[in-house]
């Protein structure tokens, strides 16, 4: 389960420290779509996990599994440890369904599920520009798997749907770090364009890793 791995790979459980993981391709692999990746990873994502573990230092949460602090912070409306903890895990899913031989789109059941809940994949895109487009604010879209449906929904700021008990398969950033270097105020060029390199088959591991 590609969720699975993805949280071990950011557990950081041995010095209980968290580390900005690797991404699985070069910082300028993403060009043209992404120009400045090396910002968004380095700078933004690097300085939730530099912030997530100064805040944990000292308190309960350290020592913990990313996700265990992400919904134990959110039920204790601990918000410097949830945002960050949050922030790491969102940035992480996200580097994790892109890639520079991304695009196209999904095959196998995946794609039948898509069609089933949105009647075609271009019916699918353009519900997740839409909800991406008309996010007022930052935040980010996720594709959540329940069951035989799938839904597209905004979520604000650093709020994830594990804090729901959900299953999401796909995230885009709506943040305005992510786009505003390379595209300015246009969103919806920017999320237009990011489904040059979604990489549908991580996004279908993550569909068909779905146990419930
Ligand atoms: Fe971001």
């Amino acid at each position: 389960m590609r969720l699975k791995l993805i949280a071990e790979e950011i557990l950081g459980l041995q010095d209980k420290t968290f580390k900005l993981p690797e991404l699985p391709y070069k910082v300028t692999a993403l060009k043209p779509t992404l120009k400045t990746l090396d910002v968004h990873y380095n700078k933004h994502h690097g300085g939730y996990v530099d912030k997530l573990n100064e805040n944990i230092q000292g308190t309960k949460y350290n020592g913990m599994s990313l996700e265990k602090i992400i919904q134990r912070s959110y039920s204790d409306s601990h918000l410097p440890v949830y945002n960050n903890a949050a922030q790491h895990f969102n940035h992480t899913f996200f580097w994790n369904i892109l890639s520079p031989d991304g695009g196209g789109k999904p095959k196998g059941p995946c794609l039948e599920s898509i069609e089933k809940n949105f009647q075609s994949f271009q019916n699918f895109k353009d519900v997740i520009i839409e909800k991406g487009k008309n996010h007022f604010g930052s935040g980010w879209v996720w594709v959540i798997r329940n069951g035989s449906s799938l839904s597209v929904q905004d979520m604000h700021d650093a709020n994830n749907p594990i804090t729901q008990n959900q299953y999401p398969i796909l995230v885009i950033d709506l943040w305005e770090h992510a786009y505003y270097l390379d595209y300015q105020n246009e969103r919806e060029k920017y999320l237009t364009e990011i489904f040059n390199i979604i990489d549908w088959n991580n996004v279908s591991e993550n569909f068909e890793g779905y146990k419930r």
